[in-house]
């Protein structure tokens, strides 16, 4: 039976809490409750205390609590910590290390993966500053379950919707899954390439290696041992995955081709440069006159030549795709004899590039499956789950 925290913040989402608090229970969790001042507004302790079989924790500094169940305790006694709803306000507070209730020092002191479902207006979720705090804490690798899209408590119809129970607990069971990838070998690509010009400049894409990166860290959540390559990204190296960095698509290409034997697969999630310059001055290209011209040429194809090999591993692709997603997906998965490919639309307003949620189509010899927008950790999960399905079908 896993052990789940579950913190309560104040919104009107609170009122689904007795539903999550229940299936949480019929799914075999063990769960205590924590609640804020703002969310005993919206449901009693009592209800909470009820459903889940033991007394809420509402307070930071209680003699009584820290006698048995202190603060430190019910965060070391924590195997998850999911805090449903969390508000606008909690999410900043936790973004940013503020410690001034139970609820925001447990995620503190918490050391156990933790899951967030936000919930809140839309106009709130839309925020800048609100996605700089959601941004911020996905780099502090907290794992996002929503929100969906629809219509608000507010009157208001947008993203900010808190997901259903019954989606959370499905999503945390898939979350916890069990070592679907154990003993598997995984060699991953993220990030962008660079193309130097000259000495200064370079060609490059949006790319910011978010997919390949959530990629890297749910397959080895899922047991796999990783080796991820990547471009030249802003994101913290994750933590104890064997990660090369590189820069160029010939860089890229002679690091993969490096690594890739003994690989049970290969996910090429970088968006490796289709052409580079043909040659590099060492010196810096002077302005001179209206136009210019610039000499490319094509790039080494690096997950067509993976998967040209003798002994090549299950290799996916990604397709990323402004236009005639599905035609031209399938075209590179037959193309590159490829095991899979995941298309994504890039170019829009949600998802794709340098975005923190995206959605997939994947397809594969006489097969598809779509995954909806979510988070890119969520999302790259599915992905692998879906790998490891194909791989022993
Ligand atoms: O990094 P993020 O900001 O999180 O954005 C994620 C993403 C949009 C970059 C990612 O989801 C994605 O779509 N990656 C592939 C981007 C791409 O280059 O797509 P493509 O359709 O141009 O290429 C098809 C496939 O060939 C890709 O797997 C690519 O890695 C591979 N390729 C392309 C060129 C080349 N020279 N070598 C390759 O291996």
């Amino acid at each position: 039976m896993k052990r789940v925290l579950l913190g309560i913040s104040g919104g009107i989402a609170a009122y689904k809490s007795a539903e999550l608090v229940r299936l949480l229970r019929t799914n075999n969790y063990d769960v205590r409750v924590v609640m804020t001042h703002a969310a005993t507004q919206f449901i009693t302790p009592l209800t909470l205390q009820a459903l889940s079989g033991h007394a809420v924790h509402t307070q930071l500094l209680d003699a009584n609590e820290e006698n048995a169940m202190g603060h430190i305790n019910l965060a070391r006694w924590a195997e998850l910590f999911l805090i449903a709803p969390a508000s606008a306000n909690c999410m900043a507070k936790l973004s940013l290390g503020i410690a001034d209730d139970l609820l925001s020092t447990l995620y503190l002191a918490a050391e156990c993966p933790v899951y967030i479902a936000p919930a809140m207006n839309q106009a709130m979720w839309s925020k800048p500053v609100t996605q700089e705090n959601l941004n911020r804490l996905i780099h502090h690798q907290v794992s996002m379950i929503g929100p969906d899209a629809g219509s608000q408590a507010c009157g208001e119809i947008g993203y900010g919707r808190m997901s259903e129970p019954s989606d959370i607990v499905a999503q945390l069971n898939a979350l916890n899954a069990p070592q679907l990838l154990l003993n598997k070998k995984i060699l991953i690509s993220a990030g962008p390439t660079r193309e130097a010009l000259d000495p200064v400049r370079y060609i490059t894409n949006r790319s910011s290696g978010k997919m390949g990166y959530a990629l890297a860290q749910q397959a080895q959540l899922l047991g796999a041992e990783v080796t991820l390559i990547s471009g030249p990204v802003q994101l913290a190296a994750p933590k104890n995955i064997h990660t090369l960095y590189v820069e160029s698509a010939e860089e890229m290409y002679a690091a993969v081709m490096q690594q890739v034997s003994g690989q049970d697969i290969f996910i090429s999630a970088a968006a490796v440069a289709d052409y580079t310059p043909e040659s590099v001055p060492t010196e810096k290209i002077k302005k001179q006159g209206t136009h210019t011209q610039l000499s490319l040429r094509k790039t080494q194809d690096i997950v067509a030549s993976v998967a040209s090999l003798m002994n090549k591993p299950f290799t996916v692709g990604f397709a990323a795709e402004t236009h005639h997603l599905e035609q031209y997906a399938l075209d590179k998965l037959q193309r590159k004899n490829l095991d899979m490919i995941a298309a994504n639309w890039v170019g829009r307003a949600e998802g794709g590039f340098d975005s923190a949620y995206n959605a997939l189509q994947v397809y594969w010899q006489n097969g598809q499956k779509t995954f909806t927008m979510t988070d890119k950790n969520q999302l790259a999960s599915q992905l692998l789950t879906l790998i490891a399905e194909r791989l022993n079908a």
